[in-house]
This record gives C-alpha cells, sequence and structure tokens, in this order.
C-alpha cells in the first residue's frame, strides 16, 4: 500500500473544499505590487554568496488554437511571427537576468512551459537555448533535468530531435483524452496517432522521462470512457502520468464560458472516475506521487518520494530542491533567495518594460521567518506524506509544538478521521489522507482566513 492511493469517498464528501494546490507558499494572491524589480535584483544578486544551483523557467505563451477549459497563461493566435517578436523580448530578458547571477552556478533544472512551448520554429528553439547558455552556465547534456511542455499536434518526430539536440531530456505531453466527443466539446482535437508519434519519437532519441496530462471531469466523459483512455495511455506506458481534476471556474478563465456547464459530469462520476484511475494506475504498476500526479516506481519522483527529497515548485514536483528559480516571460513566476517575483502578463507591458531595458517584474512578495518556516513544513508534507519535528526544529531554532500549537490543535480533528497521526515527534499522513493532502496544508497556511475561497480550485 505504500505510495497508492486510497480514497475513502465519505472523507473526500467532509474535507471537499476550494484550496490552494501549493505550488508556492504564500500563494500568488499574497503578492504585492510595493514588491518592485528593484527589490527582485538586489535579492536576486544576494543569492549569488550561497553559490547555489539554478532552475530556469521560460514562459512561451502562444497557441494556435484554444482549448475551451484551459486554465493556463496563454495568447491564441495563429501568426507565427508573434513567436520572433516576443523572442526578441525574451533574449533580453535573459541578459538582463543573467547580470544578476553569477556566472558559474550551474543550471541544474529547466523548462519551457506554454501556452505553447513547440509554437516557435525550430530555428526559434535553437536560438533560445543558445542565447540561454550565452548567460547562463547550462550543464553538458543529460546531467540537468531539461523538460518541456509539449502539445503533440504541435511536434513532429523532427521537433523531438531538435529537443534532445538542445539538451531536453525530459517532456510532458498534452492529451486531455481520446473520446472524440469530449474533445469536440473542449475544442482540442487530437488524433492517437499524433500522440504516439511524439511520445515514440521521445523514446528513439533516448528522453528519459515521458509524462501524460490527462484531465477527469469534462464534459460528457464517463467512467466508461475515461477508462478507454486510461487504457490506451496504459498500453503505451509513460514513466509519469499527471490526472488533473477539471477546475470550472468560468469566472476567472473566460474560454471556459464555452462550455456548456450542464455536459459537466456530476462530482458522483468524477469520483467514480477517480476511483478507477487509482485502482487501474495502481494495477498496471504506477505509485501515486500525491496531488494528481503518478509514475513508474522507478522514476525519479518516486525514488525521490521514498527517499524523502522530493520537492515541489510552479512545475510541479521535482527532484530539485535547493536551486533559486529564475522566471522568464510573460506571467512567470521566480523563486529567487526569500523572495517570489512574477512578470508583467499582457505582452504590450512586457515589450514596453524589456524596450526600456527593465526587469519586468510587476509584483512579488518578500517571505518573512514564519512564512519560509510555514513554507517548508508544507513543502515537506506536500512532498513525503510526513514531517519530522526534530528537523525543523533544528533548522529552524524553534519548539514545534510550542509554535504550531493551535495547528497541532487543528489537525488533532483530522486525526480522529483517520487522515493521519500525531506522536510526540512526527506527523504522518495515513493512505486515505494523501488525496486531502491540501487540506492538511491548510491549517499550516496563516493566510487564508482572509483569503477567497472561489479563486482556488476543489478536491474533487
Ligand atoms: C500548458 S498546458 C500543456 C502544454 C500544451 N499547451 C498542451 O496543451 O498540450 C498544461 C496542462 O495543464 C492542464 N490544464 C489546463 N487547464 C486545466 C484546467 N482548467 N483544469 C485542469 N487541468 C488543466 C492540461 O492537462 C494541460 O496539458
Ligand atoms: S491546454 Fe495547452 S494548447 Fe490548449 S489552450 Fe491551454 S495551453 Fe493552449
Amino acid at each position: 500500500m505504500e505510495q497508492q492511493l486510497i480514497l475513502d469517498d465519505a472523507l473526500i464528501a467532509k474535507y471537499d473544499q476550494s484550496g490552494p494546490r501549493y505550488t508556492s507558499y504564500p500563494t500568488a494572491v499574497q503578492f504585492h505590487e510595493e514588491f518592485t524589480a528593484d527589490d527582485y535584483a538586489g535579492i536576486a544578486r544576494s543569492t549569488n554568496a550561497s553559490g547555489r544551483p539554478l532552475s530556469l523557467y521560460f514562459h512561451i505563451p502562444f497557441c494556435d488554437t484554444i482549448c475551451f477549459y484551459c486554465a493556463c497563461n496563454k495568447v491564441a493566435t495563429k501568426d507565427r511571427s508573434k513567436g520572433d517578436e516576443y523572442l526578441q523580448r525574451l533574449y533580453r530578458e535573459i541578459a538582463l537576468q543573467g547580470e544578476l547571477f553569477d556566472r558559474d552556478r550551474p543550471v541544474e533544472q529547466l523548462h519551457w512551459g506554454g501556452g505553447t512551448p513547440t509554437f516557435i520554429s525550430h530555428a526559434e528553439m535553437r536560438e533560445l537555448m543558445r542565447v540561454t547558455g550565452e548567460h547562463f552556465q547550462l550543464l553538458p547534456d543529460d546531467q540537468g533535468e531539461y523538460s518541456i511542455e509539449i502539445d503533440p499536434r504541435e511536434a513532429t518526430a523532427e521537433t523531438v530531435a531538435v529537443l534532445r539536440e538542445i539538451g531536453f531530456n525530459r517532456m510532458s505531453l498534452g492529451v486531455q483524452d481520446f473520446d472524440p466527443r469530449v474533445q469536440k466539446a473542449v475544442n482540442r482535437i487530437q488524433s492517437e496517432e499524433e500522440t504516439l508519434a511524439v511520445l515514440n519519437a521521445a523514446r528513439a532519441e533516448g528522453f528519459r522521462s515521458v509524462s501524460i496530462d490527462l484531465i477527469y471531469g469534462l464534459p460528457h466523459q464517463t467512467r466508461e470512457s475515461f477508462e478507454n483512455t486510461l487504457e490506451r495511455i496504459i498500453e503505451v506506458g509513460p514513466d509519469r502520468l499527471s490526472v488533473f481534476n477539471y477546475a470550472h471556474l468560468p469566472q476567472i478563465f473566460k474560454p471556459q464560458r464555452r462550455i456548456q456547464a450542464d455536459e459537466l459530469p456530476p462530482p458522483e462520476t468524477k469520483l467514480e472516475i477517480l476511483h478507477m484511475t487509482a485502482a487501474k494506475l495502481a494495477e498496471a504498476g504506477y505509485v501515486y506521487i500525491g496531488m494528481d500526479h503518478f509514475a513508474k516506481p522507478d522514476d525519479e519522483l518516486a525514488v525521490a518520494q521514498r527517499e524523502g527529497t522530493l520537492y515541489r515548485n510552479f512545475q510541479g514536483y521535482s527532484t530539485h530542491a535547493n536551486c533559486d528559480l529564475v522566471g522568464m516571460g510573460i506571467t512567470s513566476i521566480g523563486s529567487v533567495g526569500n523572495c517570489y517575483a512574477q512578470n508583467l502578463k499582457g505582452l504590450d507591458d512586457y515589450y514596453k518594460a524589456i524596450d526600456a531595458e527593465q526587469l519586468p517584474v510587476f509584483r512579488g512578495i518578500r517571505l518573512s521567518r514564519d512564512d519560509e518556516l510555514r513554507r517548508e513544513v508544507i513543502t515537506r508534507l506536500i512532498c513525503n506524506f510526513s514531517l519530522d519535528f526534530s528537523a525543523v526544529e533544528k533548522q529552524w531554532n524553534i519548539d514545534f509544538q510550542e509554535y504550531f500549537g493551535p495547528e497541532l490543535a487543528r489537525l488533532s480533528g483530522m486525526a480522529d478521521d483517520g487522515l493521519l497521526e500525531i506522536s510526540g515527534q512526527n506527523i504522518q499522513v495515513l493512505p486515505v489522507g494523501r488525496m486531502l493532502i491540501r487540506n492538511i496544508c491548510m491549517v499550516f497556511d496563516a493566510y487564508l482566513k482572509d483569503s477567497k475561497g472561489q479563486r482556488f480550485s476543489r478536491v474533487i
């Protein structure tokens, strides 16, 4: 039962509420505009004393067509020249950011996300990596974790070869659902052949890890229809799978207004789909990492979780805990030293800042010591499903039981419900608590009292 997803319907019903996914703590809701680009630059420079490795995130926002469910930061366009306009500014940002960090800090992790990173041409991909290498210390092939999000409709075997050539060794493929009826309802028509062509090319080119994204809770989905998709995915055996819960928040994400609410599966069906998914993936030998992610037991994420070294950032789970994360491109968020900093969200604003040779940071937050301590506690819980008080006490020079007295008292109700066990020295999340890990983390979130719950997605 180690690392399996066990579902308890009554507990899920009891704890099903909106909550953050904790890709950061404090969450982006707490970022504010008093935090400036100069604040960011100062903190970034100060991290050079640590010599810590770097993680680079590049946001490529363009998509040829928009999937109606999409909650990502994207820009719809069929005009490919928009890519060049954007990249010219991104290269400038790479130079501006590169000036802040010592050149000998190795880039252990690199990620292109979107939008659709493969919207740009092969020549532009090569150029983007070349410019990056001019300003940062990229690692020789395969020593780093270099990953990209791929829409199989926007990539060929040749694209995959180019990506491997310029240093990528991990990828995630957006699939969502193979059912034509579902695909039509969400405006994402994608054949199984397109997906398999990219997956097979990735294997042929020696990609170390291939992940597939699915979404449950989309229009017309039933347990049977999703089982069909899942079976076909299991057959091709990706190293990892993300099975996201569709978050229908049409008041926040405009394209979702084109999804008919009455075509969405009811919560009971979503729960059935989740039960089926947990059972099928366990049977196929996948382990549950947490927060929608599954992996083969020998995948590095599963290994890191067993060894207690798993980490979580904006791209999800990772094995690189000790990096400063530099975000580049519109909307991207960096996590550097004791701050988070976010770039401008609109293309025009971003271009204006870059053309004036300014870092395009528009908001962020400098973490207090309490923020950093709570971030550590939340990260350990969400990654490892356990928390050893003494490790935290040693690092932060606190008495855990005293500092977190009110939180431990609140957790005791969850312990009574069987979500976790609390001993004098440790919190251990039990198998039925894993699905509800964000509820457990929310107890340690000092900001939730005054935040608006509807900004976050629900557990189911
Ligand atoms: C930036 S996209 C992936 C790259 C590429 N644009 C694609 O679609 O293949 C990241 C993933 O987020 C997931 N996603 C997007 N909107 C979502 C939503 N509203 N609820 C749940 N998952 C969502 C999808 O699974 C998608 O593959
Ligand atoms: S899911 Fe991917 S391709 Fe579809 S709109 Fe979102 S970012 Fe673009």
